[in-house]
């Protein structure tokens, strides 16, 4: 059986447009998900849309529209993104949809079983905005702690008993160090669990929008138990199957670090009460700036990912992102800083040196490139096999989710191939020893095919550009074709030019 792979986005509120946060989480677990692809794993790609709660009932009601047309009009933007950002998600879940519903409520019933919910009342602070509840100390000139404000609340309640976990989930993260990463949020989540854990309200029984607590139709779920359950929904629970397990033991979440709190404790203590295991990792990623400013619809300075697309190109926005921002710290966007990627790293880096290998083939070897293992120098096996060996680094960083450091070694084996061919000289070897030339020519064809190889999670739509010019079967595009696709068969073409450049709208 091959190895499984479960990675999933936060699902998204319907209230308002998708924005940059929305398609850098989407892109992240795109780029992780097709490089897994690559490698070998059965993958599962999860995103979708947060429907219920107050929020959006209230954002429904701003738009004059019913609850449910307002949702699949919204979600719809959000099922867009995935196409604007070629995102490779196998599934799309709603929480709106039956398939949810009853997952939802199967995961409520579980915990009450397992006497883990009781009844009682709730009174304090609730921010509608980050839909969560906010306790006196958080609370400061009537704001929580996001910004937010903040209403009085007093009403009948359902509540999971947190506090008896407090104990068991200190135990988990020390036992499983990896889970929440960064370290430095696993450190703010520890001693987050370690100062008094309160039990959490899971109802409201004062709105109707939302799935129905079983066995009490007057009231519904609190949105975010509603929310985390999706994650379980996707795969089927509550039917516990063989491939449930084999995706859930190896599932990983990506979510932005302002609501790693109920993934990193709300979620586990969940499921371990419904008697199942936490998730195998969290990652909280930071937040983009725009121009240094805090990115807000008051600002007026919200980007839209779509427009950024129309305006850069696809894969220029996705190499942008992956690259400008470490994932796990915060970063800044600015058109400045877009074009100088554009124009240094892709149009100069990676697009001149396709050109070059690919003008070169295309005149010299129209037909083909091929060595013989036998005749290859010290000089073209520095190039070659340190091109196998990145993969090792790559995997690695990939695992870690250091999308940024694997853009950068790939890079550096980009700068050795131009390297290679100013000390090559193929154009002179073209006057002076045509049988060095056919070797030097398939080191840089190969090398070529290795780049897109590495680029292609991040750039697919490049990738198979390159991977096309070079006469390479899609089924071929993979990591096992590493080191065991040395010749390739023409006709090569004079290429065009993989990125234009841009121009710096200030000059
Ligand atoms: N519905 C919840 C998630 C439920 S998951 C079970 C939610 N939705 S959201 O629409 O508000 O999504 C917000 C996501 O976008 C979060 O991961 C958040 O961190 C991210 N971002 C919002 N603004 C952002 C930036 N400026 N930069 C990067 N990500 C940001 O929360």
């Amino acid at each position: 059986m091959k190895n499984h792979f479960y990675v999933t986005t936060p699902i998204y509120y319907v209230n308002d447009v998708p924005h940059i946060g929305h398609a850098y989480t989407s892109l992240a677990a795109d780029v992780i998900a097709r490089f897994k692809r690559m490698d070998g794993f059965q993958v599962k790609f999860l995103t979708g849309t947060d429907e219920h709660g107050q929020k959006i009932a209230r954002a429904a009601d701003r738009q004059k529209m019913p609850l449910q047309a307002f949702c699949d009009k919204v979600s719809q933007n959000f099922s867009n993104l995935s196409k604007v950002f070629n995102l490779s998600n196998d599934d799309f879940i709603r929480t709106t949809e039956p398939r949810h519903i009853a997952s939802a409520q199967a995961m409520w019933q579980r915990l009450e079983e397992s006497g883990n919910i009781y009844k009682g009342t709730y009174s304090g602070w609730y921010s509608t905005r980050d839909e969560a509840f906010v306790s006196d100390d958080e609370v400061e000139n009537g704001l929580a702690p996001s910004g937010a404000p903040v209403e009085w609340m007093k009403e009948t309640s359902y509540f999971f008993k947190l506090s008896a976990w407090q104990d068991k989930l200190l135990e988990f993260y020390e036992d499983n160090p990896n889970f929440i990463a960064p370290k430095s949020r696993r450190n703010e989540i520890i001693s987050f669990v370690k100062s008094e854990l309160r039990d959490l309200s899971i109802s409201r029984c004062s709105i109707s929008w939302g799935i129905p607590v079983p066995g009490d139709s007057k009231c519904v779920m609190y949105v975010w138990i509603d929310a985390l359950a999706n994650y379980l929904s996707a795969l089927g629970y509550p039917k516990i199957d063989e491939e449930f397990s084999a995706f859930w033991s190896q599932s990983l979440h990506l979510v932005g670090k302002d609501i790693i709190r109920f993934h990193a404790v709300y979620w586990p203590a969940f499921l371990m009460a419904a008697g199942l295991d936490p998730p195998k990792r969290i990652f909280a990623h930071g937040w983009w700036t725009n121009d240094g400013q805090k990115i807000s619809k008051s600002l007026g300075n919200v980007i839209d990912p779509c427009d950024l697309v129309n305006r850069y190109g696809l894969d220029q926005v996705r190499y942008f992102l992956m690259r400008n921002m470490p994932f796990g710290e915060d970063g800044n966007f600015s058109d400045a800083l877009i074009r100088g990627r554009i124009n240094h790293d892709l149009a100069n880096d990676l697009g001149n040196t396709v050109q070059r290998v690919l003008t070169l083939v295309s005149k010299f070897c129209p037909d083909g490139a091929a060595y013989n293992a036998s005749n290859l120098t010290t000089d073209d096996k520095a190039l070659v096999h340190a091109g196998y060996k990145y993969i090792d680094e790559i995997r690695h960083m990939m695992d870690e989710l250091s999308f940024e450091q694997a853009l950068r070694v790939i890079w550096g084996f980009i700068c050795d191939i131009n390297k290679y061919i100013d000390t090559q000289a193929p154009w002179v070897l073209a006057k002076t020893d045509t049988k060095r030339l056919e070797t030097v020519l398939a080191a840089l064809t190969e090398s070529v095919f290795l780049t897109a190889l590495y680029i292609r999670p991040f750039m697919p739509d490049t990738a198979d550009k390159i991977c096309n010019a070079l006469n390479v079967n899609s089924d071929l595009r993979l990591y096992n074709s590493i080191g065991v696709i040395k010749s390739f068969s023409g006709p090569f073409f004079k290429p065009e030019a993989l990125f234009p450049r841009v121009q710096d709208v200030t000059s």
